[in-house]
């Protein structure tokens, strides 16, 4: 059974039908379904069981600390990149060990409380920054385990703003450099530095970039055992695909049918840092239509959600399926692709109310007939949306809401105008 579907013409999550939630909460809402969680999360961990992996969920993707508990408790580590997503995980209960630590400016201060807590392994970005790492982890005075995060120059064929394994951009250490600073540091007594690790972009649909980046980080681990260097861990990133955007998307089962026997008989421990695969599907955003506004040249569907709610369509032409909530008789759609053309269907662009054209969640859309009042889903919500929700216009920030089975609970109160200039001092 689908977590989000529709029954009786009416869209529900779960057991939940989403008017009923809306009455509750208002809009906009996130609404997330705690079985698409834990089903998208063993999906990858089954796939990827021959190779024992630790499954690092990345926090960037979906930070909401009563998610990161769910998937704690469910077995996950965590993947994080500021000191703030250090704080989230070790609040929502994770063990400061199984906490792997990468990004590209991590300054001395989050370094030091890194250390100072435990985390587990640091992915260490450049040569200055282990120079960093290493003097923080000898005034700490206790041994890091490190995996340097190695630039493959791999195209991931995605967005360019969220390539990551390409020469020009800013992440990663490339091979040459990487070789050294293994020899290097080799036997270092504060830094132990025994880890590759690669992050390719988000996503990555395709097995190929990952087979091919694998395989000339396997050939430089080799060299190295070859020289006496050891390597005991491989950290193979996230942007596994997760098919929630136009582009179809290779499953758990077929990134693992490719990747296993890459890694067999190396005796080496895995790291993935899944974050889409897992949060992008379990989430709708729910907004309500203010107006409907017939412009000059197109037809204006004007909700309560903004860029400021989901700023991916804005930011990187994201695609996310949008749909009615309560579409009407005939109106069911039968898939996400923006191709669908129902008749009696509308053609309409879905706009916020923030003053920027930008502004949109949904460009050339065939909708049916949507008045003001209805509800709206937009779909494939759950990762890279919440999290990089801000408040320009003074619009406070959606709630978020957990569904479990009939049982909603709210993991996010909607901010308040007070929420607006809390942290403005002296008022
Ligand atoms: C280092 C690293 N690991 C993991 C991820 C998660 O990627 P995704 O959400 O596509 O799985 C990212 C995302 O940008 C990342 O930068």
């Amino acid at each position: 059974m689908e977590s989000f579907e529709y029954r009786g013409g009416v869209l529900h999550c779960e057991e939940v039908a989403l008017p009923v939630l809306a009455a509750e909460f208002g809009t906009p809402t996130y609404v997330y379904s705690r079985r698409a969680l834990i089903e998208r999360y063993d999906a990858l961990a089954e796939a990827f069981a021959p190779l024992n992996p630790k499954l690092c969920f990345a926090v960037k993707s979906c930070h909401n600390t009563h998610i990161l508990r769910l998937l704690g408790e469910h077995g996950a580590a965590f993947d994080v990149v500021s000191g703030g997503e250090v704080f989230r995980a070790i609040t929502a209960g994770a063990d400061p060990g199984d906490i792997v630590f990468a990004g590209v400016g991590k300054t001395d201060s989050e370094i030091a409380a890194a250390i100072e807590a435990g985390v587990g392994c640091f992915n260490v970005e450049s040569e200055a920054e282990l120079a960093v790492l290493a003097g923080l982890a000898e005034q700490g005075g206790k041994v890091v385990q490190v995996a340097l995060r190695v630039n493959p120059d791999v195209d991931a064929h995605t967005h360019p703003y969220t390539t990551t394994g390409k020469q020009e951009n800013k992440f990663g250490i490339d091979l040459d450099c990487a070789r050294e600073l293994f020899k290097h540091y080799s036997g270092h007594s504060w830094v132990r530095v025994s880890g590759v690790h690669m992050h390719l972009g988000s996503p990555v649909n395709t097995v190929d970039p990952y087979v091919q980046a694998i395989g000339k980080l396997l050939g430089m681990i080799d060299e190295l055992r070859a020289a006496g260097v050891g390597i005991d861990l491989f950290n193979l990133g996230g942007g596994w695909g997760a098919g929630d955007g136009e582009t179809p998307s290779a499953n758990p089962a077929e990134y693992a049918r490719s990747i296993v026997p890459l890694f067999k008989g190396r005796d080496l421990r895995i790291h993935l840092e899944p974050g889409r695969s897992i949060a992008a599907n379990s989430a709708v955003l729910l907004e309500r239509t203010i107006y409907i506004k017939e412009g000059c040249v197109r037809r204006f569907v004007i909700g309560d959600a903004a860029m400021t709610d989901l700023i991916r369509p804005a930011l990187y032409q994201a695609y996310h399926f949008l749909w009615p909530v309560e579409p009407g008789d005939g109106f069911v759609p039968p898939h996400h692709r923006s191709d669908l053309k129902l008749p009696g269907c509308v053609e309409v662009d879905v706009v916020g109310p923030v003053c920027e054209s930008g502004d949109f969640l949904a460009k050339g859309r065939w909708l049916p007939p949507v008045k003001r009042g209805d509800l709206l889903a937009v779909f494939s919500a759950g990762a890279y949306g919440a999290v990089m929700s801000s408040q320009y216009n003074s619009r406070p920030r959606a709630a978020e809401v957990l569904v479990d089975g009939d049982t909603l609970r709210l993991i996010r109160r909607r901010e308040t105008y007070d929420d607006l200039i809390a942290a403005e001092e002296g008022l």
